[in-house]
């Protein structure tokens, strides 16, 4: 007898859009907390980048590795976004019968699902704005190019849309990955589901609240700063060949 073979292409890639998400949402976790060092103060906000730059590695920045963590990043995330067009409603029936279904069931992971599509489609272009610049002007970050950027050069408006859209979906994401892949099992799955959700809204909360203060502090330096003398920033305990 001739054993049918299961197509396991389906599952994998489920199992793939799942990894890059969490991989993603980890990364998404740290970059606004390393971001939201100009809380402390612009000294603090140029240590982060000139760590990242590895100083503390080689006694000397390297902007180029900002530019090869960009593009790490981008690959991810294409590969992400590539995985999840599959999930996307394909024509305009496919999303009126979501959306009825949703509106009719008070489905609440359906809407959540729905989150997803639309957040997930407005990163596809404000993301890649936000990443081709890292990769390709990586030694203009610090507290005052980065503010320029976001007064003088307007990125203040896309970094708003891109705050509250890879927030909420970064967490609601991680909720339906640990509501997938059977995390939530217990002895009372009801109450777990429970609580997970309420993390999941916790986390948005905060996530946006530190972002908002962050944008708000590159905001407040772009226009009260002096850009006359250009956008390096002078530290007063790091001399090295090149400011920022
Ligand atoms: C390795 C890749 C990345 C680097 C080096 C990087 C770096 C930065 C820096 C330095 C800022 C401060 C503003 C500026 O200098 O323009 C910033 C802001 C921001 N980035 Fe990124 N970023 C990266 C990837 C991403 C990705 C993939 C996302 C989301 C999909 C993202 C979302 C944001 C948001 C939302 C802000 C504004 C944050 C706020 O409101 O406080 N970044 N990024």
């Amino acid at each position: 007898m001739e054993v049918e073979k299961i197509d396991k292409t389906p599952a994998r890639m489920d199992f793939l859009q799942s990894l890059s998400g969490v991989v993603l949402a980890f990364f998404i976790m740290g970059h606004i907390l390393f971001e939201a060092s100009i809380l402390i103060s612009n000294e603090m906000m140029y240590r982060v980048t000139v760590m990242f730059e590895g100083y503390y590695f080689f006694g000397e920045t390297y902007p180029g590795i900002i530019s090869f963590l960009a593009s790490a990043i981008s690959v991810i995330f294409i590969f992400h976004a590539a995985l999840a067009l599959r999930k996307f409603p394909a024509s305009y029936q496919q999303y009126k019968t979501i959306k009825e279904h949703t509106k009719r069931m008070k489905h609440e992971d359906s809407s959540l699902w729905m989150i997803q599509v639309v957040t997930g489609f407005m990163m596809f272009f404000i993301a890649s704005v936000h990443l081709y610049i890292m990769i390709t002007q990586p030694s203009n970050i610090g507290p005052y190019a980065s503010s320029y950027r976001v007064v003088e050069e307007l990125m203040g408006p896309l970094y708003f849309m891109l705050l509250l859209s890879v927030v909420s979906h970064a967490f609601i994401g991680l909720y339906r990955v640990v509501l997938k892949w059977g995390f939530m099992e217990g002895k009372n799955t009801e109450l777990s589901r429970r609580r997970f959700k309420f993390l999941m809204q916790l986390m948005i909360a905060v996530y946006i609240i530190i972002g908002l203060a962050s944008l708000a502090k590159y905001t407040y330096i772009g226009l009260t700063h002096d850009f006359s003398d250009g956008v390096q920033y002078k530290s007063e305990t790091i001399m090295i060949g090149q400011h920022k």
